[in-house]
């Protein structure tokens, strides 16, 4: 499995600060980026800052500042959050680099060299605060009132550049018939799907009343629609609209391998731009769509939507109450494993939080190998015994284990991925309170038998911790130190899966992984 792999995250709003919403994706598309090249896949990793837009222009004023300089702040911001939480993106692309600007014209030259945009006049209700234009329908629907922010739609009139959206509904609604998992959940591909029978309206593309944006070629005073500038993020940071004169070799060449992207992750209010307009937009630009588009559902938080004024917002500052109080680790199982990877929203709260650690962390991944360590310490002296069992069942067992972690992170599902690792440390722990090693130990003529049952419980150990190292990168290296030894770099899947890779006298350390944490210890973080 050595094909080239891209996970996008959406490209963030400058205009906000890093919040749970921004983590959350990012952690999860961290953990699969991760898992990809733990199996040996050349993964492409992206995120970035959507900075362009009037709302940016209209925070940058209130300030008093540029909106330049309100993007580089708070795209420094996003990165440095980044690099606190250990992401392993290949790139950030931010929408006012010149190497974004220059690809976006010139897929804006390809689209009216085509036809697929046009000049027109349009009028439609218009949430300016989610810069999005509603139909006559939808806009009743929502009582002519934004779904978001409830101030009232707007009537606008624009001369526009328009792309012919409409065009495509066919091909559209082809390629998710012959595609069943282009958009997952199956449930939002459906809401797609029935979003699109009641039609697609032409998109209008540009915009005269603001200026922070990229300008239309040869088209003075409009400016590229947000969402369409931001959407070709995932093909500019690739290169494919850069003209080929740096032949093979040069950097755009070796990127275009990546297209296209196994997944886009974004959250389900932005479906409609990933699942509908983005595969058009591509079409007509004669590029292959992406394989998936994954739509995660919501965080809320003690039950209630988020929002600044009720407070319960997962902000930044708690975030890393979070981080300090259980560590990265901790912070990262929480996302993935309990996160709204479904259609329906994950209630983010401190006990549940603290529950999910114990049981999961401090008891099973940190306990297991704790104990298992802690037996052949004493009575082997640290050095791994002999298996005269060959693992009995147990290769048979991890295998089954590392096979299907594969298909859950293929298709994924991280908890499934994780459960396959949990489901082991559990087999690994009823097998210690079946076999009762610390009775054998009493009567040496036990022996051969406790040496098998340690070894299996350590070689099984060391697969798990492998498992688990997309998801607890910090915590994994200790076990895989512990157990074992690190492996080398170039160390491949097949050999990290095998069963039995820990040498006979091998030393084996006793690991404290997760420390337990006192329950009221986040209440009194500050
Ligand atoms: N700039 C656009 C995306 C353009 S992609 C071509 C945008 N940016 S955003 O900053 O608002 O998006 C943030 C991401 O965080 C979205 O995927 C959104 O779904 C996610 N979340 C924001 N709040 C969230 C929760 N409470 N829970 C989980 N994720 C949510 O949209």
């Amino acid at each position: 499995m050595t094909s080239p792999a891209f996970i996008t995250t959406p490209i963030y709003y400058v205009n906000d600060r890093p919040h749970i919403g921004h983590a959350y994706t990012s952690t999860i598309c961290d953990v699969w980026a991760r898992a990809s090249r733990l199996v040996g896949r050349d993964v492409f990793f992206l995120t970035g800052t959507d900075e362009h837009g009037s709302k940016v222009e209209k925070s940058a004023t209130a300030r008093g500042i540029l909106p330049q300089a309100l993007a580089d702040e708070n795209a420094a911001e996003f990165q440095r959050v980044l690099a606190t939480f250990g992401l392993t993106n290949d790139d950030f692309i931010r929408t006012t680099q010149s190497r974004h600007i220059d690809q976006v014209q010139e897929f804006l030259r390809r689209l009216m060299a085509t036809g697929d945009v046009y000049l027109g006049t349009f009028e439609g209700w218009y949430d300016e605060g989610q810069e999005e234009y509603h139909t006559e329908n939808k806009a009743r629907e929502l009582n002519y009132q934004s779904a978001i922010s409830g101030k009232a739609l707007i009537r606008a009139t624009e001369q526009n550049y328009y792309f012919r959206l409409s065009a495509f509904a066919d091909r559209l609604a082809k390629h998710f018939a012959d595609h069943p998992t282009f958009v997952r959940p199956t449930e939002r591909a459906n809401e797609m799907l029935g979003r699109m029978r009641e039609g697609l309206q032409d998109v209008p593309i540009t915009r005269t009343n603001f200026s922070w944006g990229i300008a239309m070629p040869d088209a003075p005073g409009h400016v590229v629609y947000v969402w369409i500038d931001a959407l070709l993020n995932y093909i500019t940071a690739l290169g494919l609209g850069m003209p080929q004169a740096g032949g093979l070799g040069s950097p755009q060449a070796k990127r275009a391998k990546y297209w296209p992207a196994d997944y886009h992750v974004v959250g389900k209010e932005i479906l409609w731009f990933h699942a509908v307009i983005w595969p058009a937009l591509l079409m007509a630009l004669k590029l292959p769509l992406p394989k998936c588009v994954y739509a995660h559902s919501f965080w809320i938080a003690d039950g209630k939507k988020m929002s600044k004024t009720l407070g319960n917002f997962v902000d930044l500052p708690t975030i890393e109450r979070y981080t300090a109080t259980y560590g990265l680790d901790a912070w990262r199982w929480y996302m993935s494993t309990q996160g709204p990877l479904g259609t329906t929203d994950a209630d983010f709260n401190g006990k549940h939080f603290h529950e999910t650690y114990t049981n999961d962390l401090v008891n099973t991944v940190g306990n297991c190998p704790s104990r298992v360590g802690a037996m052949i310490g004493k009575y082997f002296g640290g050095k791994l015994p002999a298996d005269a069992q060959a693992g009995g069942e147990w290769p048979s067992r991890c295998d089954a284990a590392t096979a299907k972690w594969e298909q859950c992170m293929e298709v994924f599902d991280l908890s499934g991925a994780a459960r396959c690792a949990m489901d082991l440390l559990r087999q690994v722990d009823v097998m210690i309170n079946d076999t009762e090693p610390f009775k054998l130990a009493k009567d040496p003529a036990n022996t051969p038998r406790l040496s098998s049952i340690l070894n299996q419980c350590a070689q099984t150990v060391r697969i798990a911790g492998v498992m688990l190292e997309p998801f607890l990168p910090q915590r994994m290296e200790e076990l895989a130190k512990a157990f074992g030894g690190m492996p080398g770099k170039d160390i491949n899947w097949s050999a990290r899966k095998k069963y039995g890779a820990i040498s006979d006298g091998h030393a084996i350390e006793k690991v404290a992984l997760f420390p337990r944490v006192d329950a009221t210890a986040i209440s009194q973080a500050v």
